[in-house]
Parts: structure tokens; sequence; C-alpha cells
């Protein structure tokens, strides 16, 4: 417990370090969380919390969530934090609402993987697998999901150099709860690579379907790869979650090859 604190404590210094996720969202290989409604007028925790300027550290808060991607599809504050967005006073609104330290706090890093679940299944189900969630269940001693993600699991902020630094904590410290295993570390930074790589590819490549389409080319083939592409990078971010480095490797990097043949042979016809 104590170590997972100051994890974060230590890698909240981190979240600076912006990779931007950009990749394709329509695929079939596997169904993407419901989406809500966006008009926030009447949600008083998001009315509320918005006029809020001190302290900067609540305030702020409020900004993470502001420019997260689950604003853009309607996840608001209670949504995650429990509570009551029908009242304006705050003690009822934030009946159920506790600090994160506290154990029942939904947001509590060993409640963490069941309050995403609710719309994150696929990527939950996958993490529970791992022996992380054992040892977060039991000891504490395992990576949740804010450690990777930013606080309000915003995105994805770490790099593969800090992913690396990430598991260096726990699996390659002197006289660390752990035996010293530096493989684990080298070999989760070149898996954030091809990720990171594959990422770029795939985008890279649908944006050239994009352009075919518009000129009306035919591109069934390529239309039929890249949508493999994505399917294959899909599974690979949800491997991920099961810290099997070899298979989620290799999963991404079939998805780079696949996306970089695509756009070959896409970028000639748009060139032609
Ligand atoms: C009328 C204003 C107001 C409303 C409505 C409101 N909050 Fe707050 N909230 C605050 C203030 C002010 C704080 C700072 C701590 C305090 O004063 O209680 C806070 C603190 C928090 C905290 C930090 C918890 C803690 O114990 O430190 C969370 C999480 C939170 N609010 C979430 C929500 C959610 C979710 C909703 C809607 C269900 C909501 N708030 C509605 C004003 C509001
Ligand atoms: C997708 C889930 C999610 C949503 C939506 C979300 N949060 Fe959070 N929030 C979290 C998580 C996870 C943490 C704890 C992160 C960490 O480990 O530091 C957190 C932390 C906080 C804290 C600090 C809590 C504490 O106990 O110190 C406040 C305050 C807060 N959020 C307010 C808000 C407000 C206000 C909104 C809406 C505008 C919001 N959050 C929306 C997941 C969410
Ligand atoms: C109420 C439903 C809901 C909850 C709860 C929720 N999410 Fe999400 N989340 C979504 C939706 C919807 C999207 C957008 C997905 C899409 O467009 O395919 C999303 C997107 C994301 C993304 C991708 C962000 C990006 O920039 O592409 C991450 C990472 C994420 N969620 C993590 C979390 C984590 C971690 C939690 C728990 C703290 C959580 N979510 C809780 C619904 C939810
Ligand atoms: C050790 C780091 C790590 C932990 C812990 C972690 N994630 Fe992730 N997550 C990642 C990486 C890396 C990606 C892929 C990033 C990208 O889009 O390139 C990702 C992607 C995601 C996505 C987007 C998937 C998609 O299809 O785009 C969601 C949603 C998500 N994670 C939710 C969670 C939830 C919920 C938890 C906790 C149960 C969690 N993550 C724990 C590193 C982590
Ligand atoms: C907070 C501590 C912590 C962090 C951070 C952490 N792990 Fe672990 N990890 C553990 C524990 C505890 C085990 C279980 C060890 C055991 O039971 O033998 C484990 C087991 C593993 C295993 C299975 C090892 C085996 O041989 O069966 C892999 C793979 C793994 N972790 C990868 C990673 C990766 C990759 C990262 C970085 C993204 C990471 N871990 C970060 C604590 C951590």
């Amino acid at each position: 417990m104590k170590t997972i604190r100051r994890l974060k404590t230590s890698f909240c210094i981190l979240t600076f370090a912006v990779f931007s996720v950009v990749w394709a969202q329509n695929n079939q290989s596997t169904v993407s969380p419901q989406k809500w409604e966006t008009d926030y007028r009447n949600n008083n925790c998001i009315t509320c919390h918005a006029q809020l300027t001190q302290p900067v550290a609540l305030s702020n808060r409020y900004f993470e969530w502001h420019s997260s991607a689950h604003r853009d599809v309607g996840v608001s504050c209670e949504k995650c934090h429990g509570g009551n967005p029908a009242t304006a006073d705050k003690a009822k609104a934030h009946v159920g609402i506790y600090p994160y330290a506290n154990p029942e706090s939904r947001i509590h890093f060993r409640n963490l993987p069941v309050t995403c679940q609710s719309c994150h299944q696929g990527i939950v189900n996958t993490f529970v697998e791992s022996k992380h969630y054992q040892n977060l269940k039991t000891t504490g001693l395992g990576p949740s999901c804010s450690n990777c993600h930013a606080h309000m699991a915003s995105e994805v902020v770490l790099s593969p150099q800090q992913i690396s630094t990430l598991c260096a904590y726990c699996h390659d410290t002197v006289n660390g709860a752990l035996p010293p295993r530096p493989d684990i570390r080298e070999k989760a930074e070149a898996v954030m690579q091809s990720l990171n790589r594959a990422d770029v590819a795939v985008s890279w490549a649908s944006s050239l379907l994009r352009e075919a389409e518009l000129k009306r080319l035919s591109i069934a083939t390529e239309r039929l790869q890249v949508s493999a592409a994505q399917g294959l990078l899909k599974d690979a971010k949800f491997s991920w979650h099961s810290f099997a480095l070899e298979a989620t490797q290799k999963k991404a990097d079939e998805a780079f090859a696949l996306a970089m043949r695509a756009r070959e042979d896409l970028g000639k016809k748009v060139n032609h």
C-alpha cells in the first residue's frame, strides 16, 4: 500500500509528457463503450466545479476532465466518483464520495478496476487475468489504471521510457520487494515503441483511405487491410493490459506491417 502511494507521487511528476493517441475508432473487432449526452448544463458537479478556482489542486481536476476524451462522450464526474449530480447542494451532491485514499472510495486504487469496468469491460477483464490484479487486491503491490492513465483517466500519458521506469519501480530495484528482472522493463519499453509506431501507421493508412474514398478509387483490398490493422491494434491494446508482453508486441507489429502495406498501396493510388 505504501509502495503504490509512493509510486503515485513519483508518477504525478511524469504526467507532463503527453504522447498523442491518434488512431481510428471505427473497427469491427471490439465494441466501443456507450456514449452519453454532452449537454452538461443540468449537471451540478460540473457547473459547480467549473467555477472553483481555489485551491489549484482541486480546480485543476476539473480542467483535466475538461480536456479529456471522457468529456466528449458524456462521461461526467459522477460516473466515476458517484454522488448526485441533480442537486446544487454541495453536501447532498457529495453523498457517497470519499477521498481517494479511503478504501470505500470508488477511485481508491483497489476499486478502480471495478469503477472503470462498467464501461471498459474488455480491457478490465484482461487486466483482471494478470498477476498484477491479484496482487493489487491482496497486497496493493501492482499498478492500477491511474498509474498509466491521467488522473481523470483521460489519456495514456506515459512514453516508452516512462513505462520502463514504472515497471522498474517494482521489477528492477536493488533490495526491492521483488527479485530484479531487468528484462521486464526492457521488453515493456520495446512493446510501447511497437504500439506507438503501429498507432501512427494505422492512422496514416486510415487517412489515406479516406482520401482515396473521396477520390472514389477502387480500394476494396486496402479497405480490408486497414480494417484488419485497426482490429489487430485494438487487440494489442487489450492484450497489453494482461501484461503478456510478447503476444502484445507480436500483434502490434502485425498491425504495423499491415498498415504499412496498405499505406504504400494507397499512396500509389492516391498520388497517381
Ligand atoms: C455547490 C458546489 C459543488 C457541487 C454541486 C459538487 N461539488 Fe464536489 N466539491 C466542491 C468543493 C468546494 C470541494 C472541496 C472540498 C469541500 O469543500 O468539500 C469539492 C470536492 C470534491 C471532491 C474531492 C473529494 C474530497 O473529499 O476531497 C470530489 C471527488 C468531488 N467534489 C466530486 C463531485 C461530484 C462527483 C459532484 C456531483 C455528484 C460534486 N462534486 C458536486 C463543490 C461542489
Ligand atoms: C473516468 C473517470 C473519472 C471522471 C469522469 C472524473 N474523474 Fe475525478 N478522478 C478520477 C480518478 C481515477 C481520480 C484519482 C486519480 C489519482 O489516482 O490521482 C480522480 C481524482 C479526482 C479528484 C481528487 C480526489 C481526491 O480524493 O483527492 C477530484 C477533486 C476529482 N477527481 C474531481 C472530478 C470532477 C469535478 C470531475 C468532473 C468534472 C471528475 N473528477 C471526473 C476519475 C474520474
Ligand atoms: C460511464 C462510462 C465510462 C467510465 C465509468 C469510464 N470510461 Fe473511459 N471511456 C468511456 C468512453 C465512452 C470512451 C470513448 C471510447 C471510444 O470512443 O471508443 C472512453 C475512453 C477512455 C480512454 C481512451 C482515451 C483516449 O484519449 O482515447 C481511456 C484511456 C479510458 N477511457 C480509461 C478509463 C479509466 C481508467 C476509467 C476508470 C477510472 C474509465 N475510463 C471509466 C467511458 C467510460
Ligand atoms: C501499465 C500501464 C497501464 C495500466 C496499469 C493500465 N493501462 Fe490502459 N492503456 C495502457 C496503454 C499503453 C494503452 C494503449 C495506449 C494507446 O492508445 O496507444 C492503454 C489503453 C487503454 C484504453 C484505450 C483502449 C483502446 O481501445 O483505445 C482504455 C479504455 C484503458 N487503457 C483502460 C484501462 C483501465 C480501465 C485500466 C485499469 C483496469 C488500465 N487501462 C490500466 C497502459 C495501461
Ligand atoms: C507496484 C508494483 C508493480 C509494478 C509497478 C509493476 N509490477 Fe509487474 N508484478 C508485480 C508483482 C507483485 C507481480 C507478481 C510477482 C509474482 O507473483 O511472482 C508482478 C508480475 C509481473 C509479471 C509476471 C512475471 C512472471 O514471470 O510471471 C509481468 C510480465 C509483469 N509483472 C510485468 C510488468 C510490467 C510490464 C510493468 C510495467 C508496465 C510492471 N509489471 C509493473 C508488481 C508490479
